[in-house]
């Protein structure tokens, strides 16, 4: 006979759509891990603009999903069961974990992850801190090294960088990678952020609401050897007369537009380059930016944090579009 699970607090939604008013809290079971899988009670998540994605339904060619579902993939906690075959952590460990965007779980007291997607925390970082980095810092990660060329070791010749949007969640953790390597950074943000922008290395800060910052024009007339693109929109003549001649355009938030440009650029054969990138997350990667945190060449910043009794709030905020950093809920 099966022992009844205890019960956890969770948030959940029953549907696509709705928005803050679909979220649900309930008691439910705590999950069991399978085979490779580890239990975590859960010390902090942090939501992404795909959570709110995942909830409208645009993915749903990609992922299907079972409702209820339980929103949320970012998170950080201690392990407290291990399923079969799981060798690399064991009860009372620290970690971060990236869970699937079709199984989500983090708005939830406790969560299974996948052990190949999980990452000791190291004791000087807090859960807070790593939970903002598995979408979003793999994604800066990933499009400045593998996408841009830039060797984060310093080496390399100097590239001229364009981070958009480097207020938000990747914006500001591509902004600080770009700074490892050998770049100049410019970068867009709101007039609220331009110091704290400055503040995290880069050299050029515009405000995107001025005619500069709609035209993506750097101030000391650099052109661009790469443009990690985190804000929505821009056409690719806003882009092209600002890239070098072997100029690319890591774009994260490609619009039905993109797969013209790219069918232009291959019938031209431009040597400026259009790329719609989408996260295909590696955990020697995932392992690589955990441990920049730990040496404190890699912040998180947080823009709020809540407790999941108020995770409408935090949901709410992340709709509105204008964090600074990372939303965090915390347990
Ligand atoms: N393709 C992938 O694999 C992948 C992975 C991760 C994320 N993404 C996408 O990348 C985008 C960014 O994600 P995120 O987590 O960084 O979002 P986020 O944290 O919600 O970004 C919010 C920030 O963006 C700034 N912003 C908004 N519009 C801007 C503009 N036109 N120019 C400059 N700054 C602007 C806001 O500044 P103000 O408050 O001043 O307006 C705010 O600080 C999202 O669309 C996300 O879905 C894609």
């Amino acid at each position: 006979m099966k022992m009844a699970r205890k019960l956890m607090n969770a948030v959940q939604y029953n549907c696509y759509g709705g928005g803050v008013a679909s979220l649900k809290h309930v008691e439910i079971p705590i999950p069991v891990p399978k085979k490779g899988e580890i239990l975590l009670k859960l010390e902090a998540t942090s939501l992404n603009p795909v959570d709110l994605t995942i909830q409208k339904g645009t993915m749903r060619p990609f992922f299907s999903r079972k409702f209820p579902f339980i929103p949320a993939i970012d998170i950080a906690g201690e392990v407290v069961e291990v399923g079969t075959g799981v060798t690399k952590f064991k009860a009372g460990d620290k970690v971060v974990a990236f869970l699937s965007l079709s199984s989500g779980g983090g708005l939830a007291e406790f969560a299974v992850a996948s052990e190949t997607m999980t990452v000791p925390r190291p004791p000087e970082v807090s859960a807070a801190e790593v939970a903002g980095l598995p979408i979003v810092a793999l994604t800066a990660h990933v499009s400045l090294t593998q996408q841009a060329g830039i060797k984060l070791d310093g080496t390399g010749p100097k590239k001229n960088i364009l981070i958009t949007a480097a207020s938000g969640g990747v914006g500001h953790y591509a902004v600080q990678l770009a700074k490892l390597g050998n770049t100049h950074v410019t970068a867009t943000c709101g007039a609220r952020n331009l110091n704290f922008v400055k503040s995290l290395g880069a050299e050029e800060v515009i405000d995107y609401k001025t005619p500069e910052g709609e035209a993506l024009k750097s101030p000391s007339g650099k052109k661009y050897d790469a443009v990690i693109h985190c804000a929505k929109g821009f056409p690719w003549s806003t882009f092209e007369p600002c890239l070098t001649a072997n100029g690319k355009v890591i774009d994260l938030t490609p619009g039905p537009s993109a797969m013209m440009t790219l069918a232009m650029q291959r019938l031209t054969f431009s040597k400026k380059q259009l790329v719609s990138l989408f996260l295909v997350p590696k955990i020697e990667n995932f392992e690589y930016v955990v441990k920049l945190v730990k040496e404190g060449k890699l912040k998180t910043v947080i823009d709020s944090k809540y407790p999941l009794s108020k995770a409408e709030e935090a949901w709410a905020k992340m709709m509105d579009g204008h964090a600074t950093g990372k939303i965090i809920v915390e347990f």
